[in-house]
């Protein structure tokens, strides 16, 4: 029978006798699959694992702290922080093609991570690589049984072989819940744990348009209050996840305080879920739709205007790019 117990035990069996005393390393993205991939490994081998965690600069508020304080302070785990926000948001300057922008933080994601990856070979050599697929992103990437390549997804493909790391993915057979419930088994925090799904290439596919600091900054402010009221109406575990889009190339009129205002639409994509193939537009209770839009027009100055995403996925995906 399936718990997280049982899962934990046969993984940690598992990564144990593959790995020996050989080096691991990982690369923690803020996400909920690779904080567990690695804690399981970390609970496997100990301090033969290191962490990697780029910050590409395209996370949330607060996310990036999450993972150097209270990862850490939970688990011990032995992490080493690369800050290239500025080589992300170089490399994306007035892109706005979704598939290009994935491609870009794809590619800048394994160059950074490449050369942290040298520099920790120097002291030491490392045989093994943690990452956290989980089975959806296997399928939805086309490495599965079939199914057509929708989006591609930045985690699932690699590194280049002259690094040649062998794979460790203990996840890959598992859906999203499961890998929460033994999350919570390993003592992770609940903050980590229970976050929404996030997609590898962060706010630069919410961001529709070209990314740069003043539109993340936007997409940030709005995001931050669209997640604290959902946690305050005590709806977080109820949708599955809650994008929150900035139309950045979009303008529409509007009137603020005394005067006319051009300004920019923020969508609401809050959708319910069990493993992201398919998805329904939540029907959140009006009061806090309302209660959401009136924070973010008030504190966000840059937005005048908040709609709500009534698609489902199909047709509509969770994410608009
Ligand atoms: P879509 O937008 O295709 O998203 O309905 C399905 C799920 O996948 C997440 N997503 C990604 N996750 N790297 C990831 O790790 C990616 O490039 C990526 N793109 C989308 C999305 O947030 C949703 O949960």
């Amino acid at each position: 029978t399936w718990t997280s117990n049982n899962i934990i035990e046969e993984q940690v069996e598992a990564i144990r006798s593959r790995v020996g005393s050989k080096r691991v390393l990982c690369a923690l993205s803020g996400g909920v699959d690779s904080a567990v991939a690695a804690a399981l490994v970390h609970k496997a081998v100990g301090d033969q694992l290191t962490c990697v965690f780029v910050d590409h600069g395209l996370l949330r508020a607060g996310e990036a702290e999450q993972v150097e304080k209270d990862y850490v302070a939970a688990t011990g785990i032995n992490l080493k922080v690369v800050d290239a926000s500025v080589r992300f948001l170089g490399a994306l300057a007035g892109v706005i093609d979704p598939e290009q922008k994935r491609k870009i933080v794809g590619r800048e994601f394994i160059r950074v991570f490449e050369q942290a990856a040298r520099d920790l070979e120097a002291e030491e050599h490392v045989e093994f690589l943690v990452q956290g697929t989980l089975y959806p992103d296997v399928v939805e990437s086309g490495g599965g049984t079939g199914t057509a390549n929708i989006k591609s997804h930045h985690n699932v493909g690699g590194l280049p072989d002259d690094l040649q790391f062998a794979l460790v993915e203990p996840l890959r057979t598992l859906f999203k819940d499961e890998v929460r419930a033994i999350g919570a088994a390993l003592g992770l925090p609940e903050e980590i744990v229970m976050r929404h799904p996030f997609p590898g290439p962060g706010l630069s596919i919410r961001i529709i348009g070209a990314v740069d600091e003043e539109r993340l900054a936007i997409l940030r402010a709005a995001d931050l209050i669209a997640r604290e009221e959902l946690t305050a109406a005590g709806l977080d575990r109820s949708v599955w996840q809650f994008p929150v889009v900035l139309l950045a190339d979009v303008r529409s009129v509007g009137v603020q305080g005394d005067g006319r205002t051009y300004g920019h639409p923020i969508v609401l994509r809050p959708v319910s879920s069990d493993d992201a193939m398919t998805a329904d537009w939540s029907r959140l209770p009006h009061e806090l739709i309302a209660k959401i839009s009136t924070r973010i027009t008030n504190e966000v100055r840059e937005v005048n205007r908040v709609v709500v995403d009534v698609t489902s996925k199909p047709p509509g995906t969770i994410e608009w790019e």
